[in-house]
């Protein structure tokens, strides 16, 4: 089954998009599920129909479903909830904020994914298509099982053999709650279940998020930096929808401005996120809403293409300690080996090579170094990456 995630600030036509794919899929034959893990759901309105928490079938070979992720997280969470809960009030917490606390945030949306393993399983449809929550914050989350761990290790500090063992001389010395295995056995669920999704949505063959942008300079600066920690946590982008682009023959003077800023910010898409595909959808003279109006766009963006095609395979930014060093390469597509030019301004990095030019937001942990070296290596351009000497520094102040 082919998983299709489509993720953007919030507003730039994320749910859009993903329906008229859906849309898309669904005409060409292949058997869609569409589905949302934004708690802002939106697909029904999208699509014209009403939905729930069902699968519903709503056209030959679609079915959509809104999740309800209080649910989700209610039977995924509530037995380990309890234990977090009297926990907290064993360290004098009061009830009603340990239950608040009790919730890591983004913990429902991580629910609604794993409902993804559900669908694979069912082996019922050929595409996925998932309208993602703004920035993709949860992929993130789940691409960091250590943090969940590390999480973990705190609410349940004993393991649980140990547990079992020497509970009955635990509660003599202590009053602290002590986890049953009901909740170890939930832990555990739980930990499994992020693992399967996690190896699913980082196979670039089986996933690809799709990021949805305006020409509007908030929405790419957000969208780059999404794409940053993308690649970084191994999600793989196979294109950018670049919607909401007033169209060619718009001649209106009012708008005709309008026209050229965004010919600015697509031009600044494309130095972004090359080699990665751009597609485009232009503005409607209306809203987009039911199938008719999604399966305009859907073949405004896609043209004659398969939807649910891998349509590239990238090699992402990577980014490895190497000795002193921090190395970070990327493949850079029809580049002759011409002067290179790197350097950085405040959190991005900017690559000339000739006359191709990109700039990508750098990873947090490369924001505070200097660019030491760049160079052409096997897999791209490696820009090295150290701390400034101190020598340089004290050069600097004096
Ligand atoms: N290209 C477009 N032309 C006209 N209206 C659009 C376009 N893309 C999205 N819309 C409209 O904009 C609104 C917000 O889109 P939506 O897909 O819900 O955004 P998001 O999911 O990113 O918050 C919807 O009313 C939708 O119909
Ligand atoms: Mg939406």
């Amino acid at each position: 089954m082919r998983i299709l995630l489509f993720t953007g600030k919030g507003g730039v036509g994320k749910t859009t998009v993903a329906a008229a794919t859906a849309v898309r899929a669904a005409q060409a034959g292949h058997r869609t599920m569409v589905t949302s893990t934004d708690p802002a759901h939106s697909l029904a309105d999208s699509f014209g129909v009403s939905l729930g928490d069902d699968v519903t079938e709503i056209g030959e070979n679609l079915w959509a479903e809104q999740i309800d992720a209080q649910a989700r997280l209610e039977s995924n969470w509530r037995d380990i909830q309890e234990h977090v809960i009297s926990l907290l009030n064993w360290v004098g917490v009061d009830a009603v904020e340990a239950e608040e606390l009790s919730v890591i945030p983004g913990l429902d949306e991580i629910f609604s994914l794993t409902d993804m393993r559900r669908h694979a399983d069912s082996g019922r449809y050929d595409v996925l298509i998932v309208d993602c929550a703004p920035t993709a914050e949860t992929l993130r989350l789940l691409s960091l099982p250590e943090v969940m761990n590390w999480y973990i290790e705190r609410i349940f500090p004993i393991q649980r053999g140990v547990v079992r063992t020497i509970r009955p001389v635990l509660t003599r010395v202590t009053s602290m709650p002590i986890p049953d295995d009901r909740i170890f056995a939930a832990v555990e669920r739980l930990h499994r279940n992020l693992e399967v999704v996690r190896q699913m949505l980082t196979d670039g063959e089986r996933s690809s998020v799709r990021l949805v942008v305006n020409p509007e300079k908030m929405v790419i600066a957000e969208a780059r930096r999404t794409y940053t920690y993308l690649s970084l946590f191994g999600y793989r982008v196979d294109a950018v929808v670049a919607n909401r682009i007033i169209p060619e023959e718009v001649s209106d003077p009012y708008f005709v401005k309008w026209k050229d800023i965004h010919a600015e910010h697509l031009q600044t898409i494309r130095e972004s996120f090359q080699p990665v595909p751009i597609l485009r959808a232009r503005l409607f003279d209306q809203e987009l809403v039911g199938t008719k109006l999604l399966e305009r766009m859907g073949t405004e963006i896609y043209a004659d293409r398969d939807v649910t095609r891998v349509l590239h395979r990238d090699v992402p930014i990577r980014v490895r300690k190497r000795g002193p060093w921090y190395v970070l390469s990327m493949r850079l597509p029809f580049v002759e080996r011409g002067d290179i030019d790197v350097h950085r301004k405040g959190d991005e990095l900017y690559v000339r090579v000739g006359t191709y030019k990109r700039n990508i937001v750098l990873p947090h942990a490369l924001q505070r170094l200097e660019v030491k070296q760049a160079r052409f290596a096997e897999e791209g351009l490696e820009v090295r990456f150290a701390e400034r000497s101190s020598g340089q520094a004290r050069a600097e102040r004096a």
